[in-house]
């Protein structure tokens, strides 16, 4: 540029140097903010016209100008430069290169400060429609591989040794409800992205005879920010956003950790279909659950920009400091990751297979039916910790043996308890144990069936 001159150089005295102008700039991630800014700036300039600001010729220059520039971006012919910053100052450029005067009168009434803060939220509130929506792609992956299997046991596990028999289905319904809590978290989060910030100008408001309301109408905001130095400042809603998606990252990540282990040939429960794993380059035996690992992996990372962000804002004194531009990286990257990873993972449901064999029998190697041996009893009138100590003991001798509870014979069985009877048999099996628990929120198929019926309505 011209003597290396800035739109704001009119004061200094001498021309930044190439690291510092290359520290500062934004221009090499904010780029992609430029359809907001132009939306943002095209809303400005109409209510600019609208109030008498800036003149009806000046507006269509202007809506027509910004037009040819999204044109241009979209077509990869617009350059970007370095010198001009960030993507407010390049499009403005461009466009006072294209129209003119009108061009310059673009920016009358605003601050490159609330119009930031209008480009991430606009950025923002598009990124959460679509990540919601991509949740509920991944909860209806969900629901479709829970209703082939509302009858399929497997271990229900706590410390990861083996508890109780459950339904995969209602394994797996655990998860669309973790889904459908980060569903609503984002879209209340949406409510508090979705208000304008322009107006607010530097930090202070503007002299001209502004009308925020027509502006917020005009880009689909629910309303104005009540304050202007709260408006260009603060970050929250970028913050609250990445807490939310690391929330969705943190309950995919434990699903994944739980689809490598199954997929272990330990356990056997599952495989992922060839497409979401590599192989070894040296164990030619090895199928990896590449996919889910990464899924893994890329939480740590998403957690970290969240906590980026925290530490970004903490120690900020009102209004606007630049310390704000690094909002950008973090936020887009936390965008990306999880868009990418929630379309992954809608696809690598759909083709898992499952093999209720292996599940059927983990869960008979762990004495999954003692707590129904325990509760047969207290039904009959022993006390429940006396039934626990009996149980215990039947175990320890059932363990002796090398057999389930259901193999040994009633006169072994009441050995423990003379409580027990013939009746206990049906009581022992996996399938009645998992029947047994037939209320809302249980895992006997019935329940989880309607679990996933109502599911599906909700999801409509
Ligand atoms: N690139 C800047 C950012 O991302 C835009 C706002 C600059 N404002 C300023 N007063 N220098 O925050």
């Amino acid at each position: 540029m011209e003597n290396n001159k800035k739109t704001w150089s009119g004061r200094f005295s001498e021309p930044v140097s190439e690291l510092v102008e290359r520290y500062t700039a934004s221009i090499g991630f904010d780029y992609r903010l430029a359809e907001y800014d132009i939306q943002g700036s095209q809303a400005h300039a109409k209510m600019l016209a609208a109030k008498g600001i800036i003149s009806q010729e000046d507006l269509t220059a202007i809506i027509d100008g910004l037009n040819q520039i999204k044109d241009e971006i979209q077509d990869n012919q617009f350059v970007w430069l370095q010198e001009l910053e960030d993507v407010h100052l390049n499009i403005e450029k461009r466009l006072t290169a294209l129209v003119g005067d009108a061009g310059k009168r673009l920016h009358t009434g605003r601050s490159r400060n609330d119009q930031v803060a209008t480009d991430i939220r606009l950025f923002l509130r598009a990124s959460i429609d679509q990540i919601v929506a991509l949740i509920k792609a991944t909860q209806r992956a969900l629901l479709d591989l829970a209703e082939k299997h509302t009858n399929t046991v497997m271990p229900g596990f706590t410390h990861l040794q083996v508890a109780q028999p459950v339904s995969f289905g209602h394994h797996l319904m655990a998860y669309f409800e973790m889904l459908k809590r980060d569903v609503e978290r984002l879209s209340d989060c949406r409510k508090r992205v979705n208000q304008l910030p322009l107006g607010a100008a530097a930090l202070a408001g503007t002299s001209y005879p502004i009308e925020r309301e027509m502006v917020a109408k005009e880009l689909g905001f629910d309303g104005v920010c009540a304050n202007s130095l709260d408006a260009v400042s603060d970050r929250d809603f970028a913050i609250e956003f990445c807490s939310c998606a690391s929330l969705v990252m943190t309950h995919l990540s434990r699903l994944s950790e739980e689809l490598i282990l199954w997929m272990s040939p330990s356990f056997g429960f599952v495989e992922l279909a060839d497409r979401f794993c590599t192989g070894s380059s040296i164990m030619p035996q090895k199928k990896n659950p590449d996919v889910p690992e990464l899924v893994r992996g890329k939480t740590g990372r998403i957690n970290g920009h969240l906590v980026a962000l925290l530490t970004l804002m903490k120690a900020q004194p009102l209004a606007y400091n630049k310390d704000n531009q690094e909002d950008k990286e973090p936020l887009f990257d936390t965008v990306d990751t999880l868009v990418d990873t929630l379309r992954i993972y809608a696809d690598m449901l759909t083709g898992v297979r499952v093999n209720p064999d292996a599940m059927q029998q983990a869960t008979m190697r762990g004495y999954a039916t003692a707590t129904d041996l325990a509760d047969y009893l207290t039904k009959k009138g022993v006390p429940f910790r006396d039934s626990h100590e009996i149980v215990a003991k039947t175990v320890q001798y059932a363990e002796q043996k090398a057999c389930d509870l259901s193999d040994l014979t009633l006169a072994e069985l009441q050995m423990f308890s003379a409580q027990v009877e013939q009746d206990i048999f049906a009581i022992l099996t996996l399938d009645g144990s998992m029947k047994s628990r037939n209320h809302i929120g249980g895992t006997a198929p019935e329940q989880v069936a309607a679990a996933i019926d109502k599911a599906r309505k909700g999801l409509a």
